[in-house]
């Protein structure tokens, strides 16, 4: 028996798979090669009427040839519908102007606006903004500030601490950044540090372990605590409104000397404290060995505690339950 060349038949399914430009032309192909009237299906038909050798062969050349071509149609099919994808995308018009994210109401997170709007008070009197780690070592957070061995802030009921040593911590303070950007940087300096901050403390309604504050520190020629003190009534005057009045009662930080805090006028004659301050103590900047008689002033506030005046705000959880009822307020 005359067996017929098989691989001219793929050659010329070959041939013909690459004129396909639809299913409907891969069907019509599938027909012609594989259909019951193709050469395929005749040459398989003869196949009882040859010895038990050649039906083995040739029977197996004609199943490796239709599996050939069932695979070769099949990725064009699949190189076809990429095409069609690829298309479709092309032609595919964004309106960018769709404005679903305000449909939703999406909002920065409390916390992120008012530090920007800190932020921003400081900036517009020429302080830029610095950061430091949150994982610190215990050397930046106490002892360059000033903060001796046996000071309460250093127990480890108080402090996060990262090794049995003691010697590296979660920072308690964004002060440290105070002293990184000192020993860095030259005078003058005005910057502020937002940023997070941990303490080894319970959930009340005032207090989180995890929180954040805003640093301030300036440093320059003949800087006194005048100037520490017009500086942050203005920030008060520009954050609460220029109703609310302000006063500095002596307190004590060891990072500053003399130290304050600040109060503002509440509501019903009351008096609450907002931040911490002072004028940078000398040995603070003996440490970042700044020249003798250097002056500077520095003050730290937290964010929670802003929001929560400003806000009437009763319990410090609400910031990170991220319930959207309460987010979507401010
Ligand atoms: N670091 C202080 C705290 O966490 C806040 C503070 C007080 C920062 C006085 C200052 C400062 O820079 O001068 O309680």
């Amino acid at each position: 028996m005359a067996e017929i060349n098989l691989d001219k038949i793929y050659a010329s399914f070959l041939l013909r798979l690459e004129e396909c430009n639809s299913d409907n032309d891969l069907v019509e192909l599938k027909k012609e090669f594989l259909g019951k009237d193709s050469v395929l299906s005749i040459e398989r038909k003869k196949l009882p009427n040859l010895n038990n050798k050649n039906r083995k062969e040739y029977g197996s050349k004609l199943t490796m040839l239709k599996d050939n071509i069932e695979l070769e149609l099949n990725k064009k099919k699949i190189n076809l519908l990429q095409k069609k994808y690829i298309k479709l995308e092309e032609n595919e018009i964004s309106d960018i102007t769709i404005d679903w994210y305000h449909k939703e109401g999406s909002n920065r997170h409390i916390i992120t606006s008012v530090t920007n709007e800190v932020v921003d008070i400081f900036a517009s009197i020429g302080y830029t903004v610095a950061h430091g780690p949150e994982a610190e070592t215990s050397w930046h957070n106490f002892d360059a500030l000033n903060t001796p061995d046996w000071h309460p802030a250093r127990y480890e009921s108080d402090t996060l601490y990262l090794d049995d040593k003691l010697d590296n911590l979660l920072r308690t303070q964004t002060s440290t950044v105070q002293v990184r950007y000192m020993s860095e940087n030259k005078p003058p300096i005005y910057i502020v540090a937002p940023g997070r901050v941990y303490r080894s403390d319970q959930l009340d309604s005032t207090h989180s372990p995890v929180f954040h504050q805003i640093e301030g520190l300036a440093v320059d020629d003949a800087i006194t605590f005048s100037d520490l003190k017009g500086t942050l009534e203005f920030f008060v005057k520009e954050f609460f409104g220029s109703n609310v009045k302000t006063k500095f009662i002596p307190h004590f930080f060891p990072f500053t000397e003399p130290s304050a805090e600040v109060l503002v006028s509440w509501k019903d004659g009351d008096w609450l404290e907002i931040l911490g301050c002072g004028m940078v103590d000398p040995n603070v900047f003996k440490h970042v060995k700044y020249k003798k008689g250097t002056q500077g002033f520095a003050f730290g506030v937290g964010v929670e505690r802003l929001a929560m005046l400003r806000y009437n705000i009763d319990h410090i959880k609400n910031f990170y339950d991220n319930d959207i009822r309460f987010l979507r307020q401010f």
